[in-house]
């Protein structure tokens, strides 16, 4: 890397302005955002992101899966992109920084490069990704962008196709807009992400920056335990086909489960919704919302037959008969060598101390890992708060992330 771009830093203040505007969409009262995917407020960021990158001067750019970016030409007209980004629309009643914070950076980070004046082997590019929090289907953008995306996936969503159609149609969008966004391999000199950590392991271990190495795969199902409505003072407890039952009796058996033999995956029962759902009625039908986790492929399908297994025992238990929708899966994928060391790098010469970590999370890098280099860097998040208006990272720390995620495209860029 060429000795003077080691001395360029971000814009700390031009940054915070950007954030704090972004911050005020879909802002809620208890200092979060509320901005699920294609809702008012999240179109309203969409809007914003458009036109401060106009106002900036940069070339706007949209494709046929709603990810808008700003592009800067910085390399030859058949240089390869390389990808800075993360999302703008965030989880119901979430927090200021998941996927805002990696956008207004990557933003920050073309603003630099060009009031520099530099030039590079690759041209840069700052996303924001369509429905990275699975609202609708998540890593939506990212994955019609890497080409994975099918037909089916948009016609069983686990939010809702009624929901998916609806909202595609408030953006522009369609299925056959959706199926055109893909890209080519040649295209893409990779893809980076600065994120917030969503856990505590940097501020327990004081570190500045963690540098990825791995990102979990998510599967999710719905399960739909059915029993019989029954009046509920009349009926005797012998009697009853209660839906409830599976139910729960199966979250409980799953976290046990999970415990016990999958000490590296997570589950989580995120929804139950009961009908008909009334105090005086036992429950004729429980659909429950089940997401699963894991770094890895071969404990995926374990853990998936032994999760079908047990909600068919828990339902044969009760009386009751199972009905089991798969609604998609995120695979688990390594981060790539180079970018890590590019991370690390920068961060030596930044002075930031950094230690490598494994993401719970999805993100978007997980889709295109196949595709091209991908790495993602995560800074502290007080106490370890996300999904939630608790979520708070200190600028500083948002600055250094900031600044490594330059660095770094400026070595990977001239390499
Ligand atoms: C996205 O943030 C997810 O991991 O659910
Ligand atoms: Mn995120
Ligand atoms: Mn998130």
């Amino acid at each position: 890397m060429p000795q003077a771009f080691s001395s360029l830093r971000i814009n700390p203040d031009r940054m915070l302005d950007s954030f704090t505007q972004l911050a005020a969409i879909g802002a809620t009262a208890g200092g979060g955002v509320d901005r699920p995917t294609f809702s008012e407020a999240h179109l309203a960021a969409r809007r914003w992101f458009r036109e401060h990158i106009e106002q900036n001067g940069f070339e706007f750019r949209a494709d046929g899966a709603g990810n808008h970016s700003a592009f800067l030409s910085c390399g030859d007209s058949s240089a390869p992109t390389l990808i800075l980004g993360s999302h703008l629309d965030s989880v119901p009643n979430g927090g200021r920084f998941d996927g805002a914070l990696g956008v207004i950076a990557a933003l920050e980070v073309l603003k630099t490069v060009r009031e520099n004046r530099i030039s590079l082997n690759v041209n840069l590019e700052a996303m924001d990704f369509t429905d990275e929090e699975g609202t609708l289907v998540g890593l939506l953008g990212s994955a019609a962008l890497a080409g994975h995306l099918r037909l089916e996936n948009l016609q069983n969503p686990r939010g809702g196709q009624e929901r998916l159609v609806e909202g595609m149609k408030r953006a522009g969008l369609s299925d056959e807009s959706m199926l055109s966004a893909a890209r080519t391999k040649e295209s893409l000199a990779g893809y980076l992400e600065l994120h917030i950590e969503q856990g505590k392991r940097l501020e327990r271990a004081g570190v500045n920056i963690g540098i990825v190495t791995a990102i979990v795969g998510i599967w999710s199902y719905r399960l739909s335990f059915i029993g019989k409505a029954d009046h509920a003072g009349t009926t005797t407890m012998e009697d009853r086909r209660d839906a409830s039952l599976g139910a729960g009796a199966f979250t409980l058996a799953a976290r046990e489960l999970v415990m016990r033999d999958f000490s590296n995956c997570v589950v989580n029962v995120g929804k139950m919704e009961f009908a008909p759902g009334a105090f005086n009625i036992v429950p004729a039908r429980v659909d429950v919302s089940l997401e699963f986790r894991s770094p890895d492929e071969d404990e995926f399908n374990r853990l998936d037959k032994a999760l079908l297994e047990l909600a068919a025992r828990e339902s044969s238990r009760f009386g009751l008969e199972l009905k089991m929708e798969f609604l998609g899966r995120h695979s688990p994928s390594l981060m790539d060598d180079k970018v890590r060391a590019a991370f690390a790098a920068a961060c030596d010469d930044l002075g930031l101390s950094h230690m490598p970590l494994s993401s719970g999370a999805g993100h978007d890098g997980q889709s295109l890992a196949d595709l091209c280099p991908v790495g993602m860097i995560f800074v502290p998040s007080v106490d370890g708060a996300s999904h939630s208006p608790r979520e708070f990272t200190k600028w500083e720390d948002c600055v250094n992330g900031a600044n490594v995620l330059l660095q770094a495209a400026l070595r990977l860029g001239s390499g």
